[in-house]
């Protein structure tokens, strides 16, 4: 916005709650002229780690191209989502209403990124997804103002199945927590798994974020799989394999999943997490330039061993960054906007991704394996995968 439009903005705004005793919130905004960022995460519960690694990597990113969006300082404002869907609405209105948000970060957990999504649609307000990989967000669901840095439930899962029938392991048993996450990442392994000639001998269950595990992997003995997949991610994950080892199953039934698994978890885990098979779009050794100096950089500033959530957090801020700065920081330019955040290409640690036309990234899906407490790559299981987008229709 050019400085007289931006005087004349002004105002009209103070005219305006002159007369009406409204409108406070917009001019504090205006006269600040700063952006208003909203990050909602969860920094409490079962997936705290994983929002505090994602607001460290959308920070790094912005704070290495100046700390600005588009020229304009950032004011940034925070809520702590709990993981916990049924206050979904009520929280992304806090950022939205409440704060007037120029952009909405968040967030973890698929359920909770239904609210969201229901206040990006209504508000137009624009949506950054740095994790959650529920279908709907970019699929029926999609919309012009939603995009996701992450990944969509069912990519790592659909590039899962076949080094698992690869590897002689015809007969699994699936399990996961019972929420869109966990129900969206069996879709994936469904069809990867079966078209690869593998049977699903099992479908196992808990509500989240339960982590009583015991009785679900007495039934696993019982079972007697040639293996198992799963998704579930945070501390829970950690648990899993701890108990999942403590039940006797480690070296005696493989353990595989969605990369969550072992992400951010492998101290926590510790030995019972080594020879686990993943697919991701992430691996702590990928051997790339881009990858050694994110990672060096990240461990110097935040003291911390940087993780998949960390990098989308970081795809975020640099996607963040390109949009604002093509429309020199008025983020109100919603067509030029959406068009810059399209066609980014973002030279990510994951490596270069775009953008789907459902608005999700294309890219590599990668076999990993625990080795030594990192998640080191034995291979690309799929290359430029893209989300179906079913059903997107983009107003
Ligand atoms: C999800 O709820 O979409 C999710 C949470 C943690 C890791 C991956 C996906």
């Amino acid at each position: 916005m050019t400085t007289r439009r931006l005087v004349l903005t002004r105002s009209a705004a103070i005219v305006g709650a002159a007369s009406t005793g409204l409108l406070l919130p917009q001019i504090a905004r205006a006269q600040s002229g700063k952006v208003r960022v909203g990050l909602m995460l969860p920094y409490t519960g079962t997936y705290a780690q994983l929002g505090v690694a994602i607001e460290n990597g959308v920070r790094m990113a912005i704070d290495e191209k100046g700390g600005k969006l588009g020229g304009r300082e950032i004011e940034w404002f925070k809520v702590d989502d709990e993981s916990e869907p049924s206050k979904g609405v009520e929280n992304a209105n806090k950022l939205v209403q409440r704060d007037k948000v120029d952009v909405l970060i968040g967030t973890v957990h698929s359920g909770v990124q239904m609210g969201i999504q229901k206040v990006a649609r209504e508000s137009g307000v624009l949506s950054l997804i740095p994790n959650a990989g529920v279908h709907a967000a970019t699929r029926a669901l999609c919309a012009p103002n939603v995009f996701r840095t992450s990944f969509t439930n069912s990519q790592p899962t659909l590039a899962l199945g076949k080094p698992m029938v690869d590897r002689g392991h015809k007969k699994a048993v699936w399990i996961t927590w019972k929420y869109a996450a966990g129900d969206d990442a069996l879709e994936g392994f469904k069809e990867s798994y079966t078209k690869a000639g593998g049977t699903i001998i099992k479908e196992l269950g808990l509500p989240f974020p339960n982590v009583e595990f015991q009785a679900l992997l007495t039934e696993i003995a019982s079972l007697k799989p040639d293996a198992v997949a799963c998704f579930f991610a945070g501390a829970g994950a950690a648990k899993f394999i701890r108990d999942y080892a403590a039940a006797g199953l480690k070296g005696r039934i493989p353990l595989y999943g969605s990369g969550f698994l072992t992400e951010g978890v492998l101290e926590a885990a510790g030995p019972a997490a080594e020879g686990i098979i993943t697919t991701l779009h992430y691996s702590d050794s990928l051997d790339t330039p881009r990858n050694k100096q994110f990672r060096l950089a990240y461990a110097k500033t935040f003291r911390l061993q940087p993780d998949v959530y960390a990098v989308q957090g970081y795809d975020t801020g640099q996607l963040l960054v390109q949009g604002a700065t093509v429309v020199k920081g008025n983020l109100n330019n919603k067509q030029a906007l959406y068009k810059a955040l399209e066609s980014a290409v973002i030279d990510s640690p994951r490596g270069k991704w775009t953008m789907s036309k459902s608005h999700n990234p294309i890219q590599d899906m990668y076999l990993r394996v625990v080795e030594k407490g990192e998640n080191k790559v034995i291979g690309i299981a799929a290359k430029a995968l893209a989300d179906s987008g079913a059903g997107c229709k983009m107003a």
